[in-house]
């Protein structure tokens, strides 16, 4: 073994092909190398400092969790929860706020995004996301962390956590987390315009490939995707952004370099590459959906693996959490 691997994923809404190719195949990936022990958490927590509808968190919750188990995550081989189950990330997050500047949060890109204009009127929660954040890596002693471009700085942050803990009460307790940015898709675009993200905030359900659209919707919604009258089909994200996006998909999903894909289709006209194209992306998406809908048709048997999830992750947990009361001189309660 290399090392512990945490990653999160929020339950903010269903699960896109953006999400599947830049994060979650990801961490399949990395739970069959053997490599690593592997942790992967639905961040419930996080989510609520966005989303305020019990109904979509706890559906969403739900659907996340199929999606990552119809994508090949094992349930046996990793450990998969959800994080508001465990008490554990939520204590250590109060221990190590009390270790982190606010400077250090003030200068967080995400929450100058998610807060806007409206500073003032921002939840604390939002402003302390990126602490929770460091929480859920530390209370396993992580090593490794898999995430999306738009993580790194949180994960730096959580670097400078780990070590503000260390240092302040001269231990050597936290190792440093490492990001790992995988993978040649780690921005797949809309369908509609190539300039923007691949994103479940965009109000065209055409822009983007749901991991629970049914091949016929696939096939749809790749015949109406953007294209340009160009002959031939290469990679110019400048000036096609279209093509290139449709590009890099195709040759992520057939997990081959961009480049060789290019070679063999730089004749081929827009129309015939969209055809092999929704082919490709229904041979590889069609069956996730089927066994999508299969587990969503038992909740219960979700909730128990979750359940199960959370019991092995207590258990790493627990001792870390412990031990870090134990170093900041907290009192233990004795058994009477
Ligand atoms: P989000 O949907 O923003 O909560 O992100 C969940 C995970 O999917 C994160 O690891 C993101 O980096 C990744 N992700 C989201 N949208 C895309 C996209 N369009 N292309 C690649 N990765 C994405
Ligand atoms: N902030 C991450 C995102 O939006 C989700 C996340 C929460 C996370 N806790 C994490 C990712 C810990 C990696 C490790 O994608």
């Amino acid at each position: 073994m290399h090392g512990r691997i945490f990653s999160g994923i929020q339950p903010t809404h269903g699960i896109h092909l953006g999400n599947y190719l830049g994060a979650i195949r990801n961490w399949v990936v990395l739970q069959d190398s053997g490599a690593y022990e592997c942790i992967y958490c639905i961040v419930d927590q996080h989510a609520l400092t966005t989303l305020h509808d019990p109904g979509a968190m706890r559906a969403n919750t739900r659907e996340v969790a199929a999606a990552l188990l119809a994508s090949g995550i094992d349930p046996e081989r990793s450990i998969l929860f959800v994080q508001s189950h465990v008490p554990a990330h939520t204590q250590l997050y109060w221990v190590l706020g009390c270790v982190t500047p606010l400077g250090w949060l003030n200068r967080m890109t995400q929450f100058k995004e998610k807060a806007g204009k409206d500073r003032e009127g921002a939840p604390l929660g939002l402003y302390a996301y990126p602490v929770l954040q460091a929480a859920d890596i530390l209370a396993y002693r992580a090593t490794h962390v898999p995430v999306g471009e738009d993580q790194k700085q949180h994960l730096e942050l959580s670097r400078d956590i780990a070590g503000a803990f260390n240092r302040k009460f001269g231990v050597d307790y936290f190792p440093l987390p490492e990001p790992m940015i995988l993978g040649e898709a780690t921005r797949v675009m809309s369908l509609r315009d190539g300039t923007k993200k691949m994103s479940k905030s965009d109000p065209s359900d055409m822009s983007r490939i749901n991991l629970t659209d049914d091949p016929d919707t696939i096939a749809l919604k790749i015949r109406r995707a953007k294209s340009d009258s160009i002959l031939g089909i290469w990679y110019d994200p400048e000036n096609r952004p279209e093509a290139s996006n449709l590009l890099t998909i195709y040759a992520a999903l057939a997990e081959r370099p961009r480049a060789e894909v290019e070679a063999e289709l730089r004749e081929t006209p827009f129309s015939a590459f969209k055809t092999r194209l929704a082919e490709l992306v229904i041979e590889k998406i069609a069956p996730i959906s089927a066994r999508m809908r299969e587990l969503l048709a038992e909740p219960a048997e979700i909730d128990r693996l979750l359940a199960r999830g959370a019991e092995r992750a207590a258990a790493i947990a627990i001792p870390i959490l412990e031990e870090v009361y134990r170093i900041v001189g907290f009192l233990p309660p004795v058994s009477r």
